[in-house]
């Protein structure tokens, strides 16, 4: 598989965290290219629970090099903070991880413009993590935002920051809202980059440098494809290219240099924040929320959950180039029976197979279901295929042959050893 991409073929949150760690074995450097602190990894081992923010998952794994690319937007008061706590937990950080000097800053103003605008805009909010990256990236296709690379220069950062806080405050202040403080923010600042300055390079340099010398890269997606600027639910989607092709330019590497695309999603549907969600199903999220599963990482909150869209899937498949799946959760339906999957939606009379790019047309899209058999027993033991029940198994390959892509994983619950390659 050499150097894959790993992107999540839903809405976020479809347990890329733990592929990532199965599959760092393998691969000597993983690499973030998108999103920020929004994202949350959650890795169990040995008993342990380690969420990662910022932090590539594969930092768990001894002598893997983990990369923060140019793509991140990166709040370095909360990557410090996620550094002493793996820190805390026995994970060593050193020459292990390297944080791009192009990467641009989340700064306390975006996390108040954020809140600020979900505000505004009343029940049409889009549900945002709160973190301030819609005003981050907005800085940056603005032209206008602060990068790791000021952060490393001091004089200059105040300078750059002073003008940024006054532009901000006057904004945060037109809308009555609090405004942040210059100092406050400017101590925190240099103090988290004096921190972080043993870590940042070049990224994109060390990356090809790498390759030349036959290193096998990881880059693991954050949030999912339908959460994409481009191609996701817009505008309830987040503000980077969750796709495979925001790998590329979120790291500097070119496409002819990528293997393979690794699709990860989870055996039912799940989504949080607000925007259409076609196959929603109440009954399903009770038992899902029951079980103690499908809370946020970063928000804590309960994710609204549905049946398998094999018409997002498909479509998926189609804008990331999926070659391999990875599918996860599949114990989280060991209880269900029927068991539905939407093969198609139904919009004013009409067939579709592929999604509208318009939110409302999606919204009023009705799924169509098949309905399969469940296996009613327990599959978390499962260490090979052929230990899943009849039904579980073609369950899987029903979803695989829907999407359009090889089987690779089946995943049946949070440990490692949980895993099934084919
Ligand atoms: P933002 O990225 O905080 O601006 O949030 C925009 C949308 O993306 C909201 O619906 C969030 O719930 C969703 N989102 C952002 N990050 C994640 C994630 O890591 N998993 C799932 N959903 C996410």
């Amino acid at each position: 598989m050499a150097n894959t991409i790993l992107i999540g073929a839903q809405w976020g949150d479809e347990g890329k965290g733990k592929i990532i760690d199965v599959l760092t074995a393998q691969r000597d450097i993983v690499v973030r290219s998108q999103g920020g602190n929004n994202a949350g990894h959650t890795v169990i081992h040995r008993g342990t629970t380690y969420i990662l923010h910022l932090i590539p998952s594969g930092i768990l794994r001894r002598g893997k090099v983990c990369v923060i690319g140019n793509g991140v937007v990166i709040d370095p008061v909360a990557l410090v903070a996620e550094i002493e706590g793996l820190r805390k937990l026995g994970i060593a950080i050193g020459k292990n991880l390297l944080i791009s000097d192009c990467a641009h800053l989340v700064l306390p103003y975006h996390r108040l413009l954020d809140e600020q605008r979900e505000l505004g805009k009343g029940r049409a909010k889009i549900g945002t993590t709160k973190r301030g990256i819609g005003p981050a990236y907005g800085d940056k296709a603005a032209r206008t935002g602060l990068r790791i690379s000021d952060l490393m220069q001091p004089a200059l950062f105040t300078k750059k920051l002073q003008a940024k806080v006054r532009e901000n405050n006057s904004i945060l202040q037109a809308l009555g809202a609090q405004t942040v403080s210059f100092a406050e923010v400017n101590d925190a600042y240099l103090k988290a980059g004096a921190t972080l300055r043993p870590f940042v390079v070049n990224t994109v340099v060390y990356l090809h440098r790498a390759l030349q010398r036959g290193k096998e890269i990881l880059f693991e997606g954050a949030q999912g494809t339908f959460l994409d600027i481009d191609h996701g639910t817009y505008p309830y989607v987040t503000s980077s290219n969750t796709t495979a092709g925001g790998a590329c330019t979120g790291s500097g590497v070119p496409p002819h240099r990528m293997d393979c695309v690794l699709g990860v999603m989870k055996a039912y549907t799940t989504r949080v924040g607000e925007g259409a969600l076609p196959t929603e199903d109440e009954d399903i999220a009770k038992m899902l929320h029951e079980m103690g599963r499908e809370f946020g990482t970063t928000t804590g909150r309960a994710r609204r959950c549905g049946w398998f869209d094999a018409v997002a899937s498909r479509y998926a498949a189609m804008i990331n180039g999926i070659d391999e799946l990875a599918i996860t959760n599949l114990d989280g339906l060991d209880a269900v029976d029927p068991i539905r999957i939407c093969v198609g939606y139904r919009l004013h009379g009409k067939h579709l197979d592929v999604p509208p790019s318009d939110a409302a047309q999606l919204d009023a899209c009705e799924p169509i279901y098949e309905e399969v058999r469940g296996w009613k027993t327990p599959t978390g033991a499962a260490r090979k295929f052929s230990d899943l029940p009849l039904r579980a198994r073609r369950y899987v390959r029903r979803l695989t042959e829907l999407t359009g892509a090889k089987l690779r994983i089946v995943s049946v619950g949070p440990a490692r050893a949980q895993t099934i390659t084919l």
